[in-house]
């Protein structure tokens, strides 16, 4: 039997009013299309979940792909305080694969493993006997449970699944050593009052329910992801699995941050707690946000632009009379603080460092110097320097160390008559070279000119803008997306400058192509 330590909750907690919470950010957010994240982002995004609070952090799928082995062994050596997780389908390959991502893991960690339950997917998919499938769980749950100590199983496609068999094989699950036993809504069909009842009848016909923790994951195809999971809650679950701004396969997950929020607002109902850091939660969303390139609707629950914003006059004099006729959550809460000036053009480099401290960034004496040159030159274009203005310009500079294109300079001709025309200075390999191009406005200038100066197939998925703080001066942060051969990347860039910003970006985003393409062919780089 397995060695590892484990602290992970115990069954018992199945009947207390602790609520795990399960991220899969990492793994079913990042299969969203046009979602993926390189190992440094995951890093990031990872140490923000463990700063919040999460308990179980699922990393990766590690048989998927070696950029996924990669990116759960580097969580399980990063993370602190969560329990690690990696993904298993129900064979042992699979089930080694997670268990060698987590080999050096001090902390806790789990293997998750699955396989469907459904007629539908034993059949079309799976192509296999209720009876093999049957045998796959003990098997596969088994095999895992002596490598680690704590293992958690899935049913894909519980929602659909006959009742009867259902029970049989979470029984099995149970009995061959699985703490937790997951109910997936894999395809998002279920309704709240039918997924509650799902849930009771598990515990009122499984025998040995009392020794594993019910948890639920489910997917937002009707839109109804969180209010089945906040209803599973209700029938006993304690475990939900859920994602930042709710991204995942298709319509997404459950999104974390309302879940989190449903039970700490309405406690009166639940009466269940979360370990949630809650004043992490913008923090968190605007990470995966700008990560993803997945930008947040101005109107999504909790972390959107207007949840907080009131603009009728009515509610804006109800406001100013009591925040609670119109505000059923405080926005301090949820890590939405009115942003403090931080600092000006006389603040040095040592209170910079330190602010940036303060921020959850830590970086190396290049990448602080050259953080801090930019810091100077906002402060000198920028009246007004805030929290968030740091936070893009220090995202746009983290990891390009060992860039291969560099933006140099951009001189811009726009306006009604045009030529729209870019002057670009880029320094590749270290040796700079310059170009004018031409463009429909001024953006396709700017992109037509690094096109000249490091000719490329990859082409244009995503560009995106969004303005970092309120005001005409402030910084715009850019998102652009390249795919080629099927891989695709983000690339971040902040700067007052909308056109340099966007420059940036891209280049930010050939840096990381130019990565992926070594990996995968260190002979077909090509300048
Ligand atoms: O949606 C699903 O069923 C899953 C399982 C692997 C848990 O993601
Ligand atoms: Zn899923």
């Amino acid at each position: 039997m397995a060695t590892a330590k484990s602290t992970t909750p115990t069954p018992s907690d199945s009947t207390s009013n602790r609520v795990i919470i399960f991220d899969t950010t990492l793994r079913d957010g990042e299969q969203s299309p046009g979602c993926s994240m390189n190992m440094e982002e995951k890093i990031r995004v990872a140490e923000q979940l463990d700063r919040m609070g999460v308990d179980i952090i699922e990393a990766g799928f590690p048989i998927a792909s070696n950029g996924d082995f990669e990116a759960v062994r580097e969580v399980a050596r990063v993370v602190k305080n969560a329990t690690v997780c990696g993904l298993a389908r129900a064979g042992r390959r699979d089930i080694d694969r997670v268990a060698e991502a987590l080999q050096t893991r001090a902390g806790r960690k789990r293997i998750h493993t699955f396989i469907s339950t459904s007629p539908l997917h034993m059949k079309h998919k799976l192509r296999m006997e209720p009876e093999q499938v049957y045998q796959a769980v003990i098997d596969s749950v088994s095999y895992a449970r002596n490598l680690v100590d704590d293992v958690e199983w899935s049913c894909e496609d519980g929602s659909r699944s006959e009742h009867d068999f259902l029970c049989r094989t979470v029984e099995a699950a149970i009995r061959a050593g699985a703490g937790t036993i997951n109910i997936p809504d894999t395809v998002g069909y279920a309704e709240p009052e039918e997924f509650a009842a799902l849930i009771r009848m598990l515990f009122n016909r499984v025998p040995n329910i009392d020794k594993a923790i019910i948890s639920v994951h489910c997917h937002n195809d009707l839109g109804l992801a969180v209010a089945n999971s906040l209803a599973a809650i209700g029938a006993g679950a304690r475990q939900v699995e859920c994602t930042i701004n709710g991204i995942g396969e298709r319509a997404g997950n459950a999104a974390l941050e309302e879940i989190v929020m449903a039970l700490r607002t309405r406690r009166d109902l639940f009466a269940c707690d979360t370990g949630i850091q809650t004043e992490q939660i913008m923090r968190a969303s605007r990470l995966v946000s700008s990560i993803t390139g997945f930008n947040v609707q101005p109107n999504k629950a909790i972390v959107g632009a207007n949840a907080f914003a009131h603009e009728s006059g009515i509610h804006q004099d109800g406001m100013l009379k009591h925040a609670g006729t119109y505000e059923i959550m405080r926005p301090e809460s949820v890590g939405l603080v009115r942003s403090t000036l931080v600092m000006g053009k006389h603040s040095g480099r040592h209170a910079f460092k330190s602010k940036l401290k303060e921020l959850g960034y830590e970086l190396a004496d290049q990448a602080l110097d050259d953080a801090f040159q930019r810091f100077k030159d906002l402060a000198d274009r920028k009246k007004d320097v805030f929290d968030e203005d740091l936070i893009a310009l220090v995202d746009d500079e983290i990891g390009s160390e060992g860039d291969r294109v560099r933006f140099v300079s951009l001189q811009i001709t726009c306006g009604s008559e045009g030529p729209q025309t870019a002057v670009l200075r880029l320094s590749v390999d270290g040796e700079e070279r310059s170009t004018t191009a031409h463009g429909n406005g001024p953006v396709d200038a700017t992109f037509n000119a690094i096109k000249e100066l490091f000719p490329h197939t990859a082409r244009l998925r995503l560009y995106q803008v969004h303005a970092v703080t309120e005001g005409t001066d402030a910084q715009a942060e850019v998102t652009v997306r390249l795919e080629e051969n099927g891989r695709s990347v983000n690339g971040l860039g902040a700067h007052p400058d909308t056109l340099v910003a966007s420059a940036r970006a891209y280049v930010n985003a050939l840096n990381r192509l130019l990565v992926k393409r070594e990996r995968s062919a260190p002979a077909a780089m090509s300048a």
